[in-house]
């Protein structure tokens, strides 16, 4: 049996700890589902909760976290700032929306949800305020390349401790993890189960059946094997336990290897560039 658990923790560069595991819960509408759903993932061991205001959730997710009754510090929350409220004043008025809408005092991280050519600086500025003042203990970006984060570079005070990026096994980013390694930034993987396109691939079910794990399974601990943090969604409770019982396997080397040669360098995004130019990415156009 291994030791590691879904209570298993990441260091972040300013000091903070984030569970290298947690519940995405993009498209997650029904309020009650949504509800039903972080319930279920916290009795599991889930303790990271990932929404963004464009998810139109981030009430629901209050709800759900002050119908756990634990204390604020048991769990943490990310939300991201969208697209139509980059700027100084826009992101620091939405973020204050966001924590009325959360019912919290401050969010354990706060990510630009998608890089954009304008208020590129004045959002990371308003970002680093909001640490200042507390109202976010960590700030990171999403869908930031290597020249997105070598220009914010050039003027933060502050560089993410996070990026969040689509990584799966047919987008496996090696190059982009391995930058934000080297520059002390935790990459957490969205999309981590390629929203399910990957299940019937034969090297994945081959695997999951020598371990006699899930399809799902396999995927996630791979990530975990990578060291990378991400974050499954499932609105069922016997996935979102699935997904949370990975760590009593290990894949070998050459299992690692096998997945790591999936990769096609195909997303289910857009490129962050072309989003970069444009200005937004959803909703999509
Ligand atoms: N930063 C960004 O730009 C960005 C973009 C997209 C997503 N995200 C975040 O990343 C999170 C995860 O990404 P995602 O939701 O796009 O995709 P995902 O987690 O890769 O896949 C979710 C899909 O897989 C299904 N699923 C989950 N566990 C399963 C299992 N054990 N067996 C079979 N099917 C399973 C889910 O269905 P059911 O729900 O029906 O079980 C859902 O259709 C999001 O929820 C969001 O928080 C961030």
């Amino acid at each position: 049996m291994s030791k590691d658990n879904i209570g298993s923790r990441i260091k972040l560069a300013d000091g903070h700890t984030m569970p290298q595991e947690g519940l995405g819960v993009y498209r997650m509408t029904d309020e009650e589902q949504l509800i039903k759903s972080v319930k279920s993932a916290y009795d599991d061991g889930y303790r990271l909760f990932d929404t963004a205001q464009m998810y139109g959730n981030e009430a629901a997710v209050g709800k759900a976290i002050k119908d756990l009754h634990v204390n604020r510090d048991d769990i943490f929350v990310t939300t991201k700032v969208a697209e139509d409220n980059q700027g100084y004043d826009q992101t620091i008025a939405s973020v204050e929306e966001s924590l009325k809408k959360l019912q919290l005092d401050y969010v354990d991280l706060l990510l630009v949800h998608w890089p954009i050519h304008t208020h590129f600086f004045e959002t990371w500025r308003a970002f680093e305020s909001l640490k200042e003042q507390g109202l976010v203990k960590s700030i990171g970006t999403s869908n930031y390349g290597m020249l997105h984060l070598q220009y914010l570079a050039t003027k933060a005070n502050e560089m993410p401790v996070v990026n969040q990026l689509e990584v799966h096994p047919y987008l496996s980013q090696q190059a982009m993890v391995d930058f934000d390694r080297e520059n002390h930034i935790v990459t957490q993987a969205w999309a981590p189960l390629g929203r399910g396109r990957i299940f019937d691939d034969p090297v994945i079910v081959k695997i999951a059946n020598q371990h006699g794990k899930s399809a799902a399974q396999v995927i996630l601990r791979w990530h975990f094997q990578r060291g990378d943090a991400f974050i499954p969604k499932s609105v069922h409770p016997e996935r979102i336990r699935q997904n949370a019982d990975i760590y009593d396997f290990e894949l070998s080397s050459d299992e690692m290897k096998l997945v790591d040669g999936l990769n096609r360098n195909t997303r289910i995004s857009q490129e962050p560039e072309m989003v970069y130019e444009i200005g937004h990415q959803y909703p999509h156009h």
